[in-house]
């Protein structure tokens, strides 16, 4: 009787659950103030979970907005306040600010620029939680699951807040302050360069030492510097008491993370992090007129297709766009460029300038043959999806790091951009244009990008369903519960060298206690 009884509660709560599963309540955090590049990311997980019937509500600051995110990928908007302190400059300036330092060589200023940087970030999460009319709100809500982009730690105090669990996400790109360290995921730095500076997988004694250094040394130096600073605006809201945030953020269920192995480097995983690939992929749609002209007219050598991004459609020193603007003149191929700067000298009639272009649709057409970029995650993914090989001139952040990846690859070349000269910048780009392993390289990658057994919206759709329904114990491992010296057996190898020691002692003393009987008998016999 009991145990039927057992049975039919075990089913009751199973169906619950997986009830609770249909139409559940989720919220999307982006908390970065300002930081709206991660948005169509986030985006696309909100529109695969509405499209499977989720009430969707998506959380930012209110200087980001709904800035990047499609209306069809979620039910609701909320965002809290946000504002800078008036002794800081503000969000526009230190936006470019920012990206001046891509072209900044004094150190001091990059350090300071950075910790203003950090600064906001902590400030953005204070304003939420100070922010008691959008707490409650999102409190009465009854959210079933929080879902945010992981990049400081402040999702993790929000799910924390609310009571609900987590998912964190993470762009291809390794988080300083959300990465496998705070997730319990092995990552020997022998062979997973962290991403602060740029290695492979293949590294010299040198760079493995720098690769332990960025490991062991700066990554925690930034989560001690930021964590301390966070820490104080958690007690202050009195959230979960006695812990860290680093240990509040390895807690997420699970960790999406939006790579591909066909471009990222192979890595030791857990079954708590998913691979997230091709979610923002969009189809190539036709050409607007003007560019469908210009490229059909192309013939069989094809065009090119440059840009630098929003930030950098001006090259910021006088000689680089001469040096492009003339290899160019030179090459069959016709050339679009985005580029604002002033009308450079040698531009040939080959070469098209535009203040935008649809950069995904030129990069779908058949007679697109290389992309010149600066490194962006999603131009390399476009360029991946549609085989057409790369020359990477990186500027800053996460782009020399991608840049590696996609040499290392043989996907195409990298140019310093200190060093840009017509004779640099012609050396790669014909070597490119003309070596065919790189075309063969990005036509194979390209495959194994494609090769797949789900689609990326059915991935997010189940394993965030999965997760509502058991939660994500299961598929942890217990590397975060173990100290330093457990966790690495540095207690086991302490104890089996002592009881080496201890038989090699004895077996000493033994030997030495045989060999004195012996004498001493050797010496009473001739006695
Ligand atoms: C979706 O969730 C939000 C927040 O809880 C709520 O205000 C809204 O009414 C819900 N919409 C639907 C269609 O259930
Ligand atoms: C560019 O000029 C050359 C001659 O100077 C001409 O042969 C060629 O067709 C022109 N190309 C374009 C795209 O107009």
């Amino acid at each position: 009787m009991m145990k039927m009884f057992g049975s039919f509660l075990a089913f009751v709560i199973v169906v619950d659950a997986i009830s609770s599963a249909n139409g559940a309540n989720i919220i999307i955090s982006l908390l970065v103030p300002g930081e709206s590049s991660h948005a169509k990311g986030m985006s696309a997980i909100g529109g695969a979970l509405t499209r499977r019937g989720h009430n969707v509500t998506i959380l930012t600051s209110s200087t980001v907005g709904t800035k990047g995110f499609q209306k069809d990928d979620y039910n609701k908007a909320v965002q809290y306040k946000f504002q800078l302190p008036p002794d800081m400059p503000d969000m526009e300036t230190l936006e470019k600010d920012f990206i001046n330092l891509a072209f900044e060589s004094d150190l001091k200023k990059k350090v300071k620029v950075m910790g203003m940087i950090f600064s906001v970030m902590r400030i953005g999460c204070q304003s939420l939680l100070d922010d008691s009319a959008t707490l409650t709100l999102l409190k009465e809500s009854t959210f079933d699951i929080l879902i945010g982009d992981s990049f400081d730690g402040c999702d993790a105090l929000l799910s924390s807040y609310l009571g609900i669990p987590f998912i964190a996400v993470t762009t291809g790109t390794r988080y300083p302050l959300f990465n496998e360290h705070t997730y319990g995921v092995p990552t020997p730095s022998s062979y997973v360069p962290f991403g602060f500076f740029p290695f492979s997988d293949k590294m010299s004694f040198c760079e493995r030492v720098g690769s332990f250094l960025e490991h062991h040394l700066i990554a925690k130096l930034l989560g001690w510097s930021h964590f301390g600073a966070l820490n104080e605006v958690k007690d202050k809201h009195g959230i979960a008491p006695g812990r860290s945030i680093p240990d509040l953020l390895g807690e997420a269920e699970l960790w999406m993370c939006m790579t591909s192995f066909a471009f990222d480097f192979p890595r030791p995983t857990t079954p708590n992090w998913i691979e997230l690939k091709g979610l923002t992929d969009i189809p190539v749609k036709p050409l607007p007129q003007d560019y469908a002209d210009f490229v059909d007219g192309s013939g069989d050598h094809g065009f090119i297709v440059f840009s630098l991004g929003t930030h950098f459609s001006e090259l910021p020193k006088p000689g680089m766009a001469e040096a492009f603007a003339r290899v160019f003149s030179e090459l069959p191929q016709r050339v679009i460029w985005r580029y604002t700067g002033p009308r450079p000298r040698y531009l040939g009639n080959n070469t098209m300038l535009v203040k935008w272009m649809p950069q995904n649709d030129l990069l779908g057409h058949p007679k697109a043959r290389l992309l010149i970029y600066h490194g962006g995650l999603a131009g390399i993914y476009e360029a991946i999806s549609h085989a057409v090989p790369m020359v990477i001139m990186p500027i800053f952040a996460d782009q020399p790091s991608n840049a590696v990846r996609v040499e290392a690859k043989g996907m195409g070349r990298v140019i310093e951009k200190d060093s840009i000269t017509y004779e640099t910048v012609k050396e790669a780009v014909v070597d490119v244009l003309e070596n065919p392993s790189y075309l063969e390289n990005i036509r194979r990658y390209s495959g194994i990008y494609r090769d797949s057994i789900t689609k990326p919206d059915d991935v997010v759709g189940f394993w965030v369903e999965h997760i509502l329904k058991f939660g994500g114990s299961h598929l942890r491992s217990r590397a975060l519960e173990l100290s330093f010296i457990q966790l690495h057996s540095i207690d086991v190898l302490a104890f089996i060298v002592g009881i080496i020691a201890v038989i090699v002692f004895l077996l000493y003393t033994c030997c030495k206690r045989c060999l004195s009987c012996c004498l001493k008998s050797k010496k009473t016999k001739i006695e």
